[in-house]
């Protein structure tokens, strides 16, 4: 795990969403190449990463009797999961949002006509309250300075209604086989990662209500045959990744 450099105290919070645009429109282009080869140890693709969170998220979401009509998709990148939202959540309209124009715009050329697209620009997401039943991001809060995780949270739960859930695929710290991988995958030199209960901490105190989480990817592709046991397992802190969920009460 890489210690995020400390940003010089003249350095406002504008100015810093500005240094991970640029970092992300830099990467944008070799993004799927980069992170296909960084996973290709765990025999899948990014394809089954991006798959198992949507499916999980639509397991979280029927177990909690949500009505799911608008997503926003928060850091969506170059669109990766996209495709899964389509499948999982066919009713549902998709917004994606990331700090990366470029990222935005590959993910609109790779997968047209697949909803809105929020470029953010300051330290708001440019979106109406209370909009979202869901809103959902994978593997982004670690490329942003840890002081201003709260800020962004309590922006998501303003996005979000009443009721709505929040869910929060981070790399899980515990793992060791993951601390490996974010250490040798070129768009993770600045990435800083959270430990789980960290992460409830700051849901917490950002207004959300019954932060929890739940441990995912436990088995690689030669210990397929185990996978159904993950259902089982979320309670166990060795996942390759969590996810932590809440409600907007
Ligand atoms: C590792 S990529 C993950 C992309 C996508 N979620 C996926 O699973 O493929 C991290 C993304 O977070 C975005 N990001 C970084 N800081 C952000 C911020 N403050 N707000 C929104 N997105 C941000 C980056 O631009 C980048 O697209």
């Amino acid at each position: 795990m890489r210690l995020t450099p400390v940003l010089p105290s003249s350095v406002s919070d504008t100015e810093s969403s500005m240094m991970d645009k640029a970092e992300f429109d830099r990467f944008a282009d070799a993004y799927d190449a980069q992170h296909r080869s960084n996973v290709a140890v765990t025999g899948e693709g990014p394809e089954y990463f991006a798959e198992y969170k949507i499916r999980l998220l639509r397991k979280i979401v029927d177990r909690s009797q949500l009505e799911v009509s608008q997503i926003c998709d928060f850091g969506a990148g170059i669109g990766n999961s996209i495709p899964f939202f389509r499948r999982y959540f066919p009713d549902a309209a998709l917004t994606s949002s990331d700090v990366s124009e470029r990222s935005l715009a590959l993910a609109r050329q790779r997968h047209p006509g697949s909803g809105e697209s929020l470029l953010i620009e300051t330290d708001r997401i440019p979106s109406d309250s209370n909009r979202f039943d869901v809103v959902f991001s994978a593997c982004v809060f670690h490329h942003i300075a840890h002081d201003e995780h709260v800020g962004w949270l309590r922006e998501l739960h303003r996005i979000t209604r009443p009721g709505g859930l929040i869910a929060v695929f981070e790399h899980n710290p515990l793992n060791p086989l993951t601390v490996r991988a974010v250490n040798t995958c070129p768009f993770d030199e600045n990435a800083e990662l959270i430990f789980p209960r960290t992460l409830t901490r700051r849901l917490q105190a950002s207004g959300w209500s019954s932060p929890h989480i739940q441990y995912s990817l436990f088995f690689p592709r030669a210990l397929a045959r185990l996978r159904p046991l993950e259902d089982v397992l979320r309670w166990l802190p060795l996942g390759a990744q969590y996810v932590a969920l809440a409600r907007k009460a």
